[in-house]
């Protein structure tokens, strides 16, 4: 039975895989309360319809990654409502812009795309974990975790190129485990994780579908509920720790 009945914080919702989290948290028993983010609440349209369907269970909070005075006003907003998180889901991430893609080699870094992909795919888990960790220091478990990747691994990594993402994603992973060290003293009960969602059929991954074989691509839906699973099953043990959407662990 999913142990996710408390109050889940989900960061980075308005669509793909965040959305469908949402989505899934709401369709479950029993039943949670949910807060979502997203930088534009007002042009978020599948929130605003989930919002309509679940009045007294989804709240949709904006929070723009880049901005650390907008993840404060959000905290200050999510206190209002409750002292507890069961669960802090990190899932904003960037791969590709309007005017930028993943390198395939020097020649082609640049510095703002690199700052922009660690701001939201590094600094923003770790800011979130700043302004929100006294949510979990409560007796009782919780899970903070963040949407990280397989070509964040240092030791897997066999390919090279994409260093803005890789190189983001890297750093989020020692971001975790920091963190993880830190809440073991000061929130003892906070398992603290990176996951790999797998390759998922959303605007991050479209552009680069085309030589992914069609069982390795997964709907939202069915890698979202193999992520809370893992989510689900989580111990202190694993806090620290990358994984799939298997539970199998991703070394760093
Ligand atoms: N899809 C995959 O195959 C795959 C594989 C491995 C890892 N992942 C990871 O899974 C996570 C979710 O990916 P996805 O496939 O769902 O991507 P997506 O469909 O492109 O969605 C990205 C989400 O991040 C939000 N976001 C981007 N920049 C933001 C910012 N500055 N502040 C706040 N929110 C921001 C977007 O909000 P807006 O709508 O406002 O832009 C959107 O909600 C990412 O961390 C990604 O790296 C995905």
């Amino acid at each position: 039975m999913m142990q996710l009945d408390g109050t889940s914080f989900v960061q980075g919702a308005s669509r793909g895989i965040g959305l469908e989290v949402v989505r899934q948290l709401l369709g479950m028993q029993p039943e949670g309360r949910v807060i979502a983010t997203c930088r534009r609440p007002a042009d978020a349209t599948e929130l605003k319809a989930l919002t309509a369907q679940y009045p007294k269970r989804l709240r949709v909070i904006a929070l723009e990654v880049r901005e650390e005075k907008t993840i404060a006003a959000a905290a200050k907003a999510v206190a209002l409502e409750t002292k507890e998180l069961q669960l802090i889901l990190n899932v904003a991430g960037i791969l590709h812009g309007p005017d930028f893609g993943p390198e395939k080699k020097l020649a082609q870094i640049q510095p703002e795309p690199l700052r922009h992909a660690f701001e939201v795919n590094a600094f923003g888990p770790l800011l979130v974990a700043k302004h929100f960790h006294d949510f979990l220091r409560h007796g009782r478990r919780s899970v903070f975790a963040s949407l990280s990747a397989r070509v964040g691994s240092i030791s897997d990594n066999r390919l090279g190129g994409w260093y803005a993402y890789r190189g983001s994603k890297a750093a989020q992973n020692m971001f975790t485990k920091n963190i993880s060290i830190e809440l073991a003293r000061v929130a003892p009960h906070a398992i603290v994780v990176g996951l790999h969602p797998g390759t998922v059929d959303t605007d991050l991954s479209r552009p680069f579908q085309r030589n992914v074989p069609a069982k390795q691509l997964f709907p939202a839906s069915k890698s979202v509920a193999a992520l809370l699973q893992v989510i689900d099953s989580l111990d202190r043990e694993d806090s620290g720790k990358i994984f799939d959407f298997r539970g199998n662990e991703i070394k760093p």
